[in-house]
């Protein structure tokens, strides 16, 4: 059901200008990839990276623009605003901006907390001491977020976050559930859906897990740890 805030916002973005016809363009977009499509091999191959990237994340934001291109209110949404107030938009469209919306938000953040082997980096001062604080250190962490995301049945994530009192948590979530629709903030999500790694490293997803922690990226981590705590 629509609660009374959420018709207020959209009245205001109405009044904003919002009313005017959908734009030809579809709302949401694929980002490009920061680095090539081999730039994190031999851990996780070009081949992987390109059908991930090039169709996978398409799918996600070409079935979201389907659900809400044509909405002239929900389309002047962020995704992650979307996901944010998913329990107010109209019920017709929120399983499919919680799926497809969650799939494109969340790839859009893996491909950033990605990077090569020798650039990834690490936590600065604050963010270690977080780690240490809640995991026992980055090494506790890491090893934390790999037996997390293994455990994780079928299709999902696992996710270092920030919780509304800018705690770090670790979780997991199905499908392509966000942490944004639990009022978290994500740092660092571990994409535990086979097309993630199948093509190299079939059901080894524990290989998978030791592999892809060598090519985080603790300097963009970080940097949104300080954006989001600061
Ligand atoms: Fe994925």
């Amino acid at each position: 059901m629509m609660t009374r805030r959420t018709m207020l916002e959209l009245t205001v973005l109405s009044a904003a200008g919002a009313v005017a016809a959908p734009a030809a363009d579809p709302p949401f977009t694929l980002p490009k990839l920061p680095y090539a499509l081999d730039a994190l091999e031999p851990y996780i191959d070009a081949q992987t990276m390109q059908i991930h990237h090039d169709k996978h994340h398409q799918a996600y934001v070409d079935n979201l623009n389907k659900a809400i291109g044509g909405d002239p209110v929900l389309s002047r949404l962020s995704v992650e605003e979307l996901l944010q107030r998913l329990d107010t938009l109209p019920a017709a469209v929120r399983l499919a901006v919680r799926n497809q919306g969650g799939g494109h938000a969340n790839h859009s953040l893996f491909w950033q907390t990605l990077c090569p082997a020798s650039k990834g980096g690490k936590p600065g001062v604050r963010l270690a001491a977080a780690l240490e604080r809640v995991f026992g250190g980055p090494n506790q962490f890491e090893e934390k977020i790999q037996a997390a995301a293994l455990g994780v049945f079928g299709s999902g994530w696992a996710w270092l976050a920030l919780d509304q009192a800018k705690n770090l948590t670790l979780d997991t979530s199905p499908n392509q559930d966000s942490p944004l629709l639990a009022g978290k903030q994500p740092l660092l999500g571990i994409d535990v859906w086979e097309h993630a790694y199948y093509l190299k490293y079939q059901n080894r997803r524990a290989d998978y897990l030791k592999a892809i922690v060598k090519v985080v990226n603790w300097d963009f981590i970080n940097a949104r740890y300080e954006d989001l705590t600061r």
